[in-house]
């Protein structure tokens, strides 16, 4: 369960509320992001928070936002509400980019728009908490920091399996598998639809279809967060898994995050979609999260969702914004082998995916690289391969070359 903050309920009785509030550590991606930016160090290197750096290792708005945010200030009629599924349009547009043409057509899919991947996966919680208070979502490990605390935070109980071992640098399928054994039906389980965070590492084809396997035999319900979509191996390729998925199961959930692919980080841009038995069913579950949404957000923020919606429905634009993620997908992967040949004790960071492999650092590691070096990496041993430019590859590799196997 999620920490729970502690009152002293003397002190509410003196009128000093807030006084009863314990101290609390904030999570450690925004205690590395607080470190970084009061570190004076001009060449300190930034590996944390997964934002996309370019060679010069900047993160400017992609052109293709630019052209449709600009067609935005010169032709958006009004700041009226839009709706409280969110911008039709943006969904509409959205759904055969992630979920292919056939999915997207499909009556018994429906899906609204959130704040970011972060609003998708809360929504997913209070969706399962009213479908099935007693469901546990089995969380691999390691997973993005937030994912227990959302679903805690929709009342969840969360369970871990195993996923990666950091030593070995392999995914633990067959521990993984046997771990799910252990869930039962109405369960959850949340997967990463391509570049895993923090590992990079994936399921193969075969792996994606006996994990659904499972699923099926067991009536489990998958939770799919794909929030990196196009940066691993492409597009669709990215998006084959959590497609095949879809296909075969009766019901489901995804969560989309447009942080990166469309460069909009800071716009908190994302959907999710609800896969369910009959179209009826999915119209009441889409009711289900406006309503979950109302009490937490009300309606989402527009902008995001209408530079989305502007560049999908210009084939000009989006033929724009999709070279543009082909380079910076082509961009991770040339990291990724220079990193390889740097550093040939983590050589197989070149097979995997995404923005993130996570270093087989011992404790404390990280501490020293970062107080000795300034280099920001999480504590973990994650770091973000966009940061390591060819400016600061070198220096890197020999810091962190000591402290590998
Ligand atoms: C990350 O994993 O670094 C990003 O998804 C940003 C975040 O909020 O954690």
């Amino acid at each position: 369960m999620p920490p729970v903050v502690s009152f002293d309920p003397l002190l509410q009785a003196d009128g000093a509320f807030f006084d009863g509030i314990a101290e609390q550590a904030l999570d450690p991606m925004l205690t590395l992001l607080a470190q970084l930016r009061t570190d004076t160090r001009p060449d300190k290197i930034d590996l944390g928070i997964g934002v996309y750096r370019d060679e010069a290792g900047k993160t400017p708005v992609m052109v293709s936002v630019k052209a449709a945010e600009d067609l935005l200030v010169r032709h958006q009629p009004s700041k009226d509400y839009v709706s409280p599924e969110g911008d039709p349009g943006f969904l509409r547009h959205l759904a055969p980019i992630v979920l292919g043409e056939t999915h997207a057509a499909d009556q018994r899919i429906a899906g609204i728009q959130t704040p970011g991947g972060t609003g998708a996966l809360r929504l997913a919680a209070s969706l399962i908490a009213r479908a099935n208070p007693k469901a546990r979502v089995w969380l691999g490990q390691p997973t993005w920091a937030p994912h227990a605390g959302l679903m805690q935070a929709g009342g969840l109980e969360t369970i871990d399996y195993p996923f990666f071992d950091r030593a070995t640098q392999a995914v633990l399928f067959d521990d993984m598998l046997r771990a799910l054994e252990g869930a039962t039906a109405g369960d959850v389980v949340l997967l990463h639809g391509c570049c895993h965070n923090p590992t990079g590492a994936e399921l193969t084809v075969a792996q994606w279809t006996a994990v659904t396997d499972l699923i099926q035999r067991k009536g489990l319900l998958p939770l799919v967060d794909i929030a990196y979509q196009g940066l691993g191996r492409g597009l669709d390729e990215d998006a084959a898994g959590l497609r095949a998925l879809l296909t075969a199961v009766p019901e489901a959930m995804v969560c989309v995050s447009g942080s990166k692919n469309f460069g909009l980080y800071r716009d908190r841009i994302g959907a999710i979609w609800i896969k369910a038995s009959s179209a009826d069913a999915a119209h009441r579950a889409r009711n289900g999260l406006m309503i979950a949404a109302r009490s937490m957000w009300s309606m989402p923020p527009d902008h995001g969702a209408s530079v989305v919606r502007t560049i999908l429905e210009s084939p000009e634009l989006t033929t724009l914004w999709r070279g543009e993620v082909e380079t910076m997908r082509l961009r991770l992967h040339s990291v990724r082998e220079r990193l390889a040949a740097a550093l040939p004790a983590i050589a197989g960071v070149a097979r995997q995916t995404g923005m993130f492999t996570l270093l087989p650092l011992p404790a404390g590691a990280a501490t020293a690289l970062r107080v000795e070096r300034g280099i920001y990496l999480m504590d973990n041993g994650r770091i973000n391969i966009a940061g390591l430019r060819d400016a600061v590859l070198p220096r890197f590799a020999d810091a962190i070359r000591p402290y590998l196997p």
